[in-house]
């Protein structure tokens, strides 16, 4: 169970770090231009392997790809305080197309998890550079997590008996999808009620604000988020490895959209298994078409 990451940057060694924690793979490699910080950032974490799960962590050059399942591309460059994601598509094409050909080339078997930002656009790219292979992106499971806590943290419960996804774009036109959100099996406004939590119009818009700029708090305080999106990756990781059937919201082209974007999908080994449309009511379906299209304006621009 071998899995790459290509680009050691922060979001690259924090997902290493991640599925090296959780023992998600037995071997893991780190591949970046800069080969000096891939190996620093491997002998790092493989520090933390004898005190978790043994997991081997080396670099290399794209050669030591060679039999991973999972290949996470992390390579590009993040978001500047005031810059969004989509803003970053010039630059980080050139990089994927620079990279992606040589990745697959040498893993024909591995399944490429995208995490480069504008992460929909990019997984578009991949897609087309790595004709054969089984390529998805990380899209919105970051943001359903976000949309998760921030519901749970309201409803005085663990996060991870609270279900809800978030869907189109991983950015700013995403789409909460309320409808699609339970506690304890019920619809969230019912669950608030009956617990006599409060539930109004401004606590559900500060759920909702607090999902879609998360990024851009964290950016701001920080300059760049990286343990949510290293956990999320593992997470998506895993699903293949195992051949899960997790139900995560990546991104993948998607019809009747003509772009890649998100929606609840099954992951298991091969990747995208089965993609799960829900029923949405007419708001979120409109929002979802115009998250739709504000992803197929993005890749008609020039890249
Ligand atoms: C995030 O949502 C910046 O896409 C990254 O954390």
């Amino acid at each position: 169970m071998k899995v790459g990451v290509v680009g050691a940057g922060l979001v690259g060694a924090t997902a290493a770090y991640a599925l090296t924690l959780r023992g998600s793979c037995s071997d893991l490699v780190l591949v970046d231009k800069d080969e000096k910080r891939a190996q620093a950032e491997a002998q790092d974490i493989a520090h933390a392997a004898p005190v978790s799960h043994g997991t081997r962590v080396t670099s290399g050059g794209y050669a030591a790809l060679s039999g991973c399942r999972v290949v996470v591309i992390a390579a590009g460059a993040n978001q500047r305080p005031g810059e969004s994601r989509l803003d970053l598509l010039g630059k980080n094409a050139a990089i994927f197309r620079e990279v992606i050909p040589q990745v697959a080339e040498q893993t024909p078997e591995a399944v490429l998890l995208i995490a480069t930002n504008p992460v929909d656009a990019l997984t578009d790219l991949a897609t087309r550079l790595a004709p054969g292979h089984a390529v998805l992106g990380s899209g919105t499971v970051l943001d359903s997590a976000r949309f998760r806590h921030l519901i749970a943290g309201q409803a005085g419960v663990d996060a991870t008996h609270v279900h809800g996804y978030v869907l189109g774009e991983h950015g700013d036109s995403e789409v909460l999808a309320w409808s699609t959100a339970t506690v304890a099996g019920l619809p969230v406004e019912d669950f608030m009620r009956a617990r006599g939590l409060e539930w109004t119009e401004e606590v559900r818009a500060e759920i909702d604000a607090g999902t879609r700029d998360a990024a851009a708090a964290i950016i701001e305080g920080k300059r760049a988020t990286y343990y949510g999106i290293g956990a999320a990756l593992a997470r998506i990781a895993e699903a293949i490895l195992g051949d899960r059937r997790s139900i995560l919201t990546v991104s993948a082209p998607t019809d009747p959209y003509g772009v890649s974007l998100s929606v609840p999908r099954i992951v298991g080994a091969r990747g995208v298994e089965d993609t799960l449309i829900p029923p949405l009511p007419p708001e979120e379906a409109r929002a979802l078409e115009a998250s739709a299209e504000v992803l197929r304006q993005t890749g008609a621009r020039p890249g």
